[in-house]
């Protein structure tokens, strides 16, 4: 299978916070958040393996800013790095200030998605070659990432996770 660039899968999803969307406070209710990056991961995952693609794990959240009522909202997803049958897709949360126009950064999260046929069995995706270097930062931390999850879904030995292990060691030798 031909390797496809991160570009290739890029997704931009803008919307607004609408009231039923929102917590008492007045702020965008996690949840909504977690759909719309849910979707538009999906996408760019889809993109990259023109297949059906499941989420198989949502590996890392981070609700840094809260996101008011009114607000106008970008979620930009990317395929980071492929896998045999899966995919981590790295999701930015943007949040744009009307007046100014000005986009602050809200939010980020990571998934993995598998690609699926029709009866739900896993296929293979093609690979990817990242291109930039915050691309490249990403694709190398992805390995670890993925047996990071592995891990804690109990579905790899931590002694199994080489590349993981390796970070804690180099941590320990500094
Ligand atoms: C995701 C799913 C297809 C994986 O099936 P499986 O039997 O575990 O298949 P495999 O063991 O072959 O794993 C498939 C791939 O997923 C990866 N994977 C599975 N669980 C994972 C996890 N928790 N974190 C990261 N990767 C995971 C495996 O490492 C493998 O990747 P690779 O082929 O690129 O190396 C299956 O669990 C499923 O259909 N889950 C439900 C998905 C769904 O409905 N999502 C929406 C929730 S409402």
């Amino acid at each position: 299978m031909e390797a496809r660039y991160p570009s290739e899968s890029l997704t931009v999803l803008t919307d607004l916070v609408l009231p039923g969307e929102t917590n008492p406070l007045n702020n965008l209710f996690g949840g909504e958040l977690l759909a719309r990056m849910d979707r538009a991961a999906g996408i760019s995952a889809g993109r990259h393996s023109r297949r059906i693609v499941v989420t198989a794990s949502v590996n890392h959240v981070a609700f840094n800013k809260s996101v008011p009522l009114g607000s106008v909202v970008t979620v930009e997803a990317k395929v980071s790095r492929a896998f045999r049958t899966s995919m981590e897709v790295v999701i930015d949360v943007w949040v744009e200030d009307r007046q100014s126009g000005e986009k602050t950064k809200a939010n980020e999260a990571i998934y993995t998605f598998v690609a699926v046929n029709e009866t739900g069995t896993p296929v293979s995706v093609p690979p990817i070659k990242p291109q930039t270097e915050l691309e490249k930062k990403r694709f190398d931390a992805a390995l670890r990432r993925k047996q990071l999850s592995l891990v804690l879904a109990g579905k790899m030995k931590p002694d199994d996770a080489t590349e993981l292990k390796a970070l804690f060691v180099a941590q320990e030798n500094k």
